[in-house]
């Protein structure tokens, strides 16, 4: 494995290459999620890159980004082991100047739900991944569907800048007691990590509704926030796949979403359905 931290290092290298590239973004702190993506990019590709970034300009004021764990040896052993080609693990100097323009994400999607809660926070990650995608040139780029509304976004980027990337999501990576993973895990306790899986059992009391076929989102919310006693919620919302708020929910086409604080930490979990 190649580990570069010069971008036009990179490109060059990445230019005179054949095959096909999967490419997975990543902010670090590796765990099975981010294992999971860059092994479906291992299997569809000739050439793996992995990138490990924290990006300043989507934290907001106030947000996590100088505790945001970072585990550079760590993470590099976790891309050896799992056939990474190249590692890119730059810094904020070499991938923004002063005065840079940016990508200003669209209104509807991207200033909903975690764009309401986190103004500004989906300019800064499209505009590090269309950096990324003009470094790299993937053929094959390999997204979570645990941030949907990223997800859903990279994919409109795609389209409206006529990218020549695929864009592959990948399923939501859980423990074996339904917590999905996340780099803000760490921050935890036990008792909190406890009080966290009410997360996913929300989610699971709303499949086991829609399976009897209660469709109306108020109806299966009200359950949802039962089950959520006491955490502070923020959001719970069903959306279909252009993030307009539904009142019935689109089997096919829904998408449940939930963010929510344990103690200090702000945990995100969806469901499509
Ligand atoms: P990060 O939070 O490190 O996530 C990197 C990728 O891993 C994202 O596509 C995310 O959806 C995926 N992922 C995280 N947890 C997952 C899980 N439990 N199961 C499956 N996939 C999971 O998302 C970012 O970084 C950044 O915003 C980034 C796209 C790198 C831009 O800075």
């Amino acid at each position: 494995m190649k580990v570069f931290r010069d971008p036009i290092a990179l490109q060059q290298e990445l230019r005179g290459l054949q095959g096909s590239i999967g490419f997975v973004p990543t902010m670090g702190a590796l765990h099975l999620g981010h294992r999971t993506l860059i092994e479906e990019a291992r299997g569809g590709n000739d050439i793996v890159v992995v990138s490990i970034f924290v990006n300043p300009t989507q934290f907001l004021e106030g947000e996590d980004l100088q505790s945001y764990p970072r585990k550079e040896e760590a993470d590099r052993r976790i891309c050896e082991l799992s056939g990474v080609d190249y590692l890119f693990y730059p810094n904020a100097e070499v991938m923004y100047g002063h005065d840079e323009m940016y990508i200003a994400a669209p209104d509807v999607r991207a200033y909903v739900l975690e764009g309401l809660s986190r103004p500004g926070h989906f300019d800064g990650v499209l505009t590090v991944v269309l950096k990324l995608f003009h470094i790299v040139r993937p053929t094959h780029a390999y997204f979570g569907k645990k941030d949907a509304q990223q997800l859903a976004l990279i994919e409109q980027m795609v389209e409206n800048f006529f990218l020549h990337v695929r864009i592959v999501p990948v399923d939501t990576v859980r423990e074996s007691d339904g917590l999905a993973l996340s780099s803000r895990n760490v921050y935890l306790s036990s008792e909190e990590r406890q009080e966290a899986l009410k997360i996913s059992y929300a989610l699971k009391c709303a499949t086991k509704m829609i399976a009897k076929s209660v469709l109306n989102t108020a109806t299966i919310t009200q359950e949802m926030e039962h089950v959520l006693v006491p955490l502070d919620v923020e959001y719970i919302a069903f959306v279909n796949r252009d993030f307009h708020h539904i009142e019935q929910v689109e089997l096919g086409n829904t998408v449940i979403l939930i963010a929510a604080r344990v103690g200090t930490t702000r945990l995100i979990d969806n469901l499509f359905v």
